[in-house]
């Protein structure tokens, strides 16, 4: 089933999430098949248990179909489909990049935002079973907005330079105008 999309200004994002304690169960597999509808609904390259009001501390992102192009993010390399749950980031140098982001709960806006360019992930699957990845770039950015949610910061909050941030249609009038976020 598909959920509403929570909007910046509702204060449920801005809540650090709960851990997920049990794995493997009908509710979480639900939870997870409700937000992949979600995400796929809106085009979204990934979603976040609290943008549909669900307090815990689990992402999605990516595509199942590798090479499509996501309409929102049409020059993004393509990224495994994932489930990460209770996860935790660790930048693997000092480098940066500044890329241009959306949000799904920031409809019709990008921003210019800096992210750690290299970066071990750790977490787990709705199984249980371990995910440990070493990423970079668009990947490694993905990761970190949506890991982001789980901590109550939205992208608008890491923008260093507030002009470098605007509405999607006026910045990329380019982009699918039905991908409107
Ligand atoms: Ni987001």
């Amino acid at each position: 089933m598909k959920h509403p999309i929570l909007k910046m200004g509702d204060a449920r994002l801005l809540r650090v999430a709960e851990n997920v304690l049990e794995f493997d169960t009908p509710e979480l597999h639900q939870l997870i098949a409700d937000m992949f509808e979600t995400m796929k609904h809106a085009n979204g390259a990934g979603l976040a248990a609290p943008q549909i009001g669900v307090n815990l501390q689990l992402v999605i992102f990516g595509s199942s179909e590798v090479g499509r192009d996501n309409p929102r993010y049409p020059n993004a390399a393509a990224i495994p489909l994932t489930v990460l749950i209770n996860p935790t980031i660790t930048p693997l140098s000092e480098a940066t990049d500044d890329a241009w982001e959306g949000c799904l709960s920031v409809p019709g806006l990008r921003g210019l935002v800096p992210r750690w360019s290299r970066l071990r992930y750790q977490g787990w699957n709705q199984f249980g079973h371990i995910i440990d990845r070493e990423v970079e770039g668009f990947h490694a950015r993905v990761v970190q907005h949506e890991c982001d949610h789980l901590n109550g910061i939205l992208y608008p909050m890491r923008i260093k330079d507030l002009s470098q941030f605007g509405y999607t249609e006026v910045l990329f009038p380019e982009l699918d105008p039905n991908a409107d976020d």
